[in-house]
């Protein structure tokens, strides 16, 4: 364990050395991975394939996937100098459309995330939360309207840079076949052992961790299989703390989660991000007065967007939600 664990370690900073030298276009990478530490996952696969190519398979497949995939995203030729601070993060009537699609996944949407501002984005399944992850991330390019940074057009600066200011804890988010301790370190190689701690902390794993086996050099299984959803997605969102992005999307699971378990884990994520710049995409609304606007979704466009308290005082969209929750949990409960 410890020799692959080095061997993953050693393959991360290749991977990013690749990337770097534009050997693999880290863009290509973000379309099929959905965030930069994903990313280092997909090329940390390549060397990784050809020492342990039974074991990385999946890894392997993808990052041929990757290198054979057209690059649908648009990088500027000479990329502007990215701001230092991304603030505020401007989107203004953006529309964005998959390929293949012919609706707009997103449509005139406006949004702005000054610093320390928390926003939540909710709504039902295909109503395009994903979508706008995707928009922030630059993985997928605007139709229409305009996204900048800082003022600057964030297509003026190369995607990797994008994604250095704002980060992504994805709803698939994924973990190798590792340690803990490796799977954080991901984020920031020279983390200490302190800041290891302070992370699992903060996403309430640290008791967790220091109850298993081996502590944090305990192995997760395969894309985490040994833990549960609630524990990979803790443990992903540690990971995203300790990268330290300025901006930080979360896109909460929808499945695979009890809804206490659900609840909980928003619960956490809104006590971890509090003072941290954050659009927090949810499927539930356990915990949303806690986030500075709400915006509810349907079919690419904006229904509803206020605080959660002046949302819920009013007839539409938000209240129905909160409504449908309520008898839910009535229903569960009964149970
Ligand atoms: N890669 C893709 N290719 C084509 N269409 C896509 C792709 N991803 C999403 N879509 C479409 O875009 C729309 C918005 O999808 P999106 O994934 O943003 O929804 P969502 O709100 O995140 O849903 P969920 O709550 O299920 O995660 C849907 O109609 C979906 O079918
Ligand atoms: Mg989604």
């Amino acid at each position: 364990a410890l020799v692959s664990g080095l061997t993953v370690a050693g393959a991360a900073l290749v991977g990013v050395e690749a990337v770097a030298d534009g050997r693999l276009a880290g863009v290509a990478v973000a379309v099929v991975v959905l965030t930069p530490l994903a990313a280092f996952e997909a090329v940390l696969g390549l060397p990784l394939a050809v020492q342990y190519r039974q074991r990385v398979l999946r890894s392997a497949e993808r990052v041929y996937e990757v290198l054979d995939a057209p690059e649908p995203v648009r990088e500027p030729a000479t990329p502007r100098q990215a701001p230092a601070s991304p603030f505020p993060v401007v989107l203004e009537g953006l529309s964005a459309r998959h390929a293949g699609q012919d609706r707009d996944a997103l449509a005139g949407l406006d949004l702005t995330l000054a610093k320390g501002r928390r926003v939540a984005v909710v709504g039902p399944s295909g109503s395009g939360k994903t979508t706008l992850a995707q928009v922030l991330l630059r993985f997928l390019d605007s139709d229409a309207g305009s996204y900048t940074l800082a003022g600057v057009d964030a297509y003026a600066l190369a995607g990797d840079d994008v994604r250095r200011l704002v980060g992504l804890c994805a709803q698939d988010a994924h973990l190798f076949d590792s340690s803990v301790r490796e799977n954080l370190l991901l984020a920031r190689k020279d983390a200490t052992e302190g800041e290891l701690r302070d992370a699992l902390a903060r996403v309430r794993l640290l008791e967790w961790a220091d109850g298993l086996p081996d502590g944090l050099d305990t192995l997760v299984g395969e894309h985490g299989a040994r833990l549960s959803g609630g524990q990979r997605q803790r443990l992903a969102l540690a990971r995203a703390l300790l990268a330290d992005f300025p901006v930080l999307v979360l896109d909460e699971p929808a499945e695979h989660l009890d809804l206490p378990t659900a609840d909980a884990l928003t619960a956490d994520l809104l006590a971890a991000t509090e003072g941290r710049t954050t659009l927090l995409i949810t499927h539930r609304l356990a915990g949303l007065r806690a986030v500075d606007e709400v915006i509810v979704l349907d079919r690419g466009r904006v229904a509803q967007r206020g605080t959660y308290a002046e949302l819920v005082a009013v007839p539409g969209p938000l209240r129905e939600m909160a409504e449908r929750e309520a008898s839910a949990e009535l229903l569960v409960t009964a149970g």
